[in-house]
């Protein structure tokens, strides 16, 4: 879906209008597309990965705001900034791991203290426009990454992703499958294994219906399947998004991916995670301090409606792992590429 039925996620008209974006549930049985027009409703469809992916979960939160302060009564701007906050930190409980969250609330805020002294509605028209700033940029940086990855690709790769980081994850284009539509733009010839990704599905459900629908050769895999692939011979390049890139490069991404980052050092296959700046957390020093999602145990033992443990099982689910920055052969970036992975290269590729 480097251009799919309709955008992930866009704004509709001016401060009453709306934010529209996919119902990424339902996918992809069915594109339904949901208008939100309050911020209890985003934070819904971010909790419930309606809408999910670290950078579409940043564009997201971003709208939030501007659906949360837009009903501000407050008769003057210190007043407004209580308001302000307070949607913010209510958007902040929605998911803890994806750090786009944060960085688009904490953009959000420093967005707002330029416009002091203009009256509120000025404030709120700001928010608007920096919310749509934060989505523009974001669907250029991904096509930033696409480029600089696309140099690591060689013609006839069988690629390995997991999860999705395809545009649905994003404003656009994606990270980790930017590379892979970027490649194909430039006539690259490859072939993508997608992990299904347990237990929610985002490679089947979504990975391979944006591949598929890009006209590029995808294959779908079970997790567990990712090790005889490798073995075969299938696979010469790892690309996977992250959630939370740590200070010294540690990444966290979907539960699954350390696993692979393990398997493709044992097989001597390059492992990249491609991100865009706003994942890397310079204040997190190493991969310890991220904080990691544990969902509800029903979507291993019943997912999609269908009882698959038994009542009563016991569960763990943690939803993101961390990958050691030792086992990443590089993360892309749009300020470019971080190897090796070091502390020193990721302050240097991203602080301006
Ligand atoms: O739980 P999800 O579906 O929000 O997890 C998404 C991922 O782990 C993606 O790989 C990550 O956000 C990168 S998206 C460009």
């Amino acid at each position: 879906m480097s251009d799919g039925p309709a955008p992930t996620i866009t704004w509709k008209g001016g401060l009453d209008g709306r934010c529209e974006l996919i119902d990424q549930t339902l996918l992809p049985s069915e594109v339904v597309i949901l208008d939100v027009k309050d911020v209890e409703t985003m934070w819904d469809a971010i909790k419930r990965l309606a809408i999910r992916g670290a950078p579409a979960i940043g564009v997201a939160a971003a709208y939030g705001v501007v659906l949360g302060i837009r009903r501000s009564g407050a008769a003057d701007e210190a007043g407004f900034g209580v308001d302000l906050n307070k949607t913010c930190d209510y958007l902040a409980s929605s998911r803890p791991t994806a750090v786009n969250l944060f960085w688009a609330l904490d953009r959000m805020k420093a967005h707002a203290s330029t416009l002091t002294g203009g009256g509120v509605e000025r404030i709120k028209q700001g928010l608007l426009d920096e919310a749509r700033a934060i989505e523009a940029q974001d669907r250029a940086i991904c096509h930033k990454l696409g480029e600089i990855g696309a140099a690591l690709v060689e013609d006839g790769d069988g690629l390995l992703t997991h999860c999705n980081a395809g545009a649905l994850a994003t404003a656009e284009y994606g990270t980790a499958l930017a590379v892979m539509f970027e490649s194909q733009a430039q006539g690259k010839k490859i072939s993508v294994y997608a992990g299904e990704t347990r237990p929610l599905l985002q490679g089947a459900r979504l990975t391979t219906w944006e591949l598929m629908h890009a006209g590029i050769d995808v294959t779908l895999i079970c997790d567990s399947m990712a090790a005889q692939v490798m073995k075969e011979g299938r696979v010469q390049r790892v690309f996977v998004g992250a959630d939370r890139v740590a200070r010294n490069g540690d990444a966290c991404n979907k539960i699954g991916t350390y696993s692979l980052a393990v398997l493709a050092k044992e097989h001597e296959i390059p492992f990249y995670v491609v991100a865009p700046c706003s994942t890397i957390d310079l204040q997190t020093s190493t991969g310890e301090q991220i904080p990691i999602e544990e969902r509800p145990s029903e979507e291993i033992t019943e997912g999609f409606g269908k009882r698959t443990a038994p009542e009563g099982a016991k569960v763990y689910s943690p939803a993101f792992d961390v990958t050691p920055a030792a086992y990443l052969s590089g993360i892309v970036t749009e300020k470019g590429l971080i190897s090796p992975v070091t502390e020193d290269e990721v302050v240097r590729v991203v602080t301006p």
